[in-house]
């Protein structure tokens, strides 16, 4: 059953558990999605980026959910639009069946401004008051996205910042935050708290104290009623990087964000996780091997199969570290 990110984090809070937002552009991965909720009984959190979108369309996207849906009834599911970037994107989002959109008046910041704050505000509260009249939820993001390892944050697009910041201009400023919530009334906010987009977070292995506990705690003492969300969330497992290597591959040593911490940071008030890469790696690890072991494979279901049971077993372990799974 279709249900809004409010509805979905609301039992999250109220339970204590974390859950995984997992990106998806195709069929493959909604089905691995529903069949490991479906393993585990948790709820489900379905994000399509704008890239999403325009790979699968609007309308085969829009009916791959339905579907979904339809065969797994028992299921709660929030379809929600990965960072959305204007009102268009939010407001086609809602009427292709989205239950919550993401507003992310932070794009478009390349530092923190007092104009690039009041856009933030300005844009984000113009489609909470949209999306709340329709019954759909709201993510905002306030702060910079950034590895605290490099001292610098990225615009998004991958490409970091180093040395130009310090670790704490990064970090949202919880005074803000409250006002930010204050303003736009969202239902959940995304905070910079540590963690990167894609695959190359940390050139080494991060020693433990890499996501701003404080933070996270203090912005969720003093807003208990908004969900916090924790993006650029995948671990990049060593044994993907490996599988991904082993047969062609040439992805260099990288780090993600060891799942432990993320569950301290769930401990902390994190409700939403966003989860992409670590999908990514899963599957097409597997189309390398199936590729480099049997070269004269051309039945993409050979592929696909092996491909999307990986992903599943991904998709399981994270419902069940986050305590999603029961939660159905
Ligand atoms: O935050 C970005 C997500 O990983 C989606 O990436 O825009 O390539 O679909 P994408
Ligand atoms: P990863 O790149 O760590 O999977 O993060 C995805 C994300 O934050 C999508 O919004
Ligand atoms: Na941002
Ligand atoms: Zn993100």
């Amino acid at each position: 059953a279709r249900i809004t990110l409010r509805q979905l984090l609301d039992h999250a809070a109220e339970r204590g558990y974390g859950v995984p937002a997992f990106n998806i552009n195709n069929m493959e991965q909604g089905l691995a999605i529903m069949e490991a909720a479906a393993a585990v009984d948790a709820p489900v959190i379905i994000q399509a980026s704008r890239g999403a979108r325009s790979y699968a369309g609007d309308i085969m996207l829009s009916k791959m959910i339905d579907a979904l849906e339809e065969m797994y009834p028992q299921i709660p599911l929030c379809l929600h639009q990965d960072h959305g970037n204007d009102e268009a994107t939010c407001a086609t989002a809602i009427k292709y069946g989205f239950t919550s959109v993401m507003m992310d008046g932070s794009l478009k910041a390349d530092a923190k401004t007092a104009a690039d704050y009041e856009y933030n505000v300005d844009i984000t509260r113009r489609v909470t008051d949209m999306a709340h009249w329709v019954g759909a939820s709201v993510e905002g993001e306030l702060g910079v996205l950034g590895s605290l390892e490099h001292g610098g944050g990225e615009q998004e697009d991958g490409h970091g910042l180093e040395g130009t910041v310090s670790r704490d201009q990064l970090l949202t400023d919880p005074d803000q935050a409250v006002d930010f919530v204050r303003a736009t009334k969202v239902d959940a906010l995304a905070i910079a708290m540590g963690t990167s987009h894609g695959a190359y977070k940390f050139s080494r292995q991060p020693d433990g104290d890499i996501l701003a506990m404080n933070v996270i705690e203090e912005i969720h003492r003093r807003l208990p009623n908004t969900h916090l969300v924790m993006h650029g969330s995948s671990s990049v497992p060593q044994a993907l990087q490996d599988v991904f290597n082993q047969f062609g591959g040439e992805m260099p040593q990288t780090w993600g964000v060891p799942v432990e911490e993320i569950v301290r940071g769930i401990r902390h008030g994190v409700r939403k996780v966003n989860i992409d890469t670590d999908c990514r790696l899963a599957m097409t690890a597997i189309f390398r091997k199936v590729g480099a072991q049997s070269k004269v494979e051309f039945d993409p279901r050979k592929f696909l199969k092996p491909a999307m049971d990986s992903m599943r077993e991904l998709c399981r372990e994270r419902f069940e570290q986050f305590g999603a799974a029961g939660n159905a």
